[in-house]
């Protein structure tokens, strides 16, 4: 078997000219959606991911801010400036960039966004009303992750799930946006005893752990879905996911690519969420 390669660059595209509309009566009404991400320090990899957001959402005619601020920023002074951004009527999302530096605590930066603009879902609020089936922002990787099925008729009633990785941003959210759709969903952790016989298991496998390609075709059941969030620089400079993809696409029945998977996706609903928050404000 040969996987069908689901297209993350497609798909958000198709869902960006579906946008379109909604800016525009936006517009009508004098509201341009307003984003501002905040990174703190100099990770490469997270200067590439709001390069990506600022770029998309300037080309959409969005407006877009980036408040860089230096990595031995203290904790108040960000706090001060997100206290700020709150007040600020013509924004409408706010995003801090993660990681952060382990000066600062993650939960009391997150806790300080006004839910209202948290369009990143983490705030523990909207975690809260995730959970509880009533949500204000899904976060947007698993939330793109679940458009990604929708486009390829993947039937969730009773199938099993299985998401390697339990984080906040992407794990956690994703069980619960699965188990919504009428998955029986298994997590998997760094401590899980035989991860294979969980993943073997799984007709949708969700993998996110940030280990490059540490999911091989051996560990996948035949006809499964395989949803690679992971992406790793390799020491040839190339782009990995944290799925094997070459021995992976012989026994999926369907793979996302590492680019072009996932990552567009996440994108994508991050204009989802602005435009919500900015329909709603
Ligand atoms: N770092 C990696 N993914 C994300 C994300 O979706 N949102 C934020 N804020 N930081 C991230």
């Amino acid at each position: 078997m040969t996987a069908t390669v689901i297209d993350g660059k497609a798909l958000a595209n198709q869902i960006k000219e579906e946008l379109a509309q909604r800016i525009q009566t936006l517009k009508n009404k004098g509201v341009i959606p307003a984003l501002t991400v905040i990174l703190v320090g100099d990770d490469p990899a997270s200067a590439v991911y709001v390069n990506s957001k600022h770029n998309t959402f300037t080309q959409l005619g969005l407006k877009s801010d980036v408040l860089r601020f230096p990595a031995e920023t203290s904790q108040e002074e960000l706090l001060a400036k997100i206290r700020e951004l709150n007040n600020d009527k013509t924004l409408h999302g706010i995003l801090v960039q993660l990681p952060l530096p382990k000066h600062i605590d993650t939960n009391t930066v997150i806790d300080t966004i006004s839910p209202e603009k948290d369009v990143d879902g983490f705030h523990v609020s909207n975690a809260g009303a995730l959970m509880t089936g009533n949500p204000r922002f899904i976060p947007c990787t698993p939330y793109g992750v679940i458009k990604m099925l929708e486009s390829q008729n993947v039937n969730l009633k009773g199938a099993e799930a299985v998401v390697v990785g339990a984080s906040n941003i992407v794990g956690k959210p994703m069980a619960l946006l699965l188990q919504k759709e009428g998955a029986t969903v298994t997590i998997c952790n760094s401590k899980t005893k035989d991860l294979t016989s969980h993943t073997k298991r799984a007709d949708i496998l969700v993998v996110a752990t940030g280990r490059p390609e540490m999911v091989t075709g051996d560990m996948i059941k035949p006809g499964a879905v395989v949803i690679d969030v992971g992406i790793n620089r390799g020491a040839d400079g190339k782009l990995k996911g944290d799925v094997e993809y070459a021995s992976a696409a012989q026994v999926a029945s369907a793979i996302t690519p590492v680019p072009g998977g996932v990552g567009p996706m996440t994108i994508v609903m991050l204009l989802v969420n602005t435009i919500e928050a900015a329909e709603r404000a």
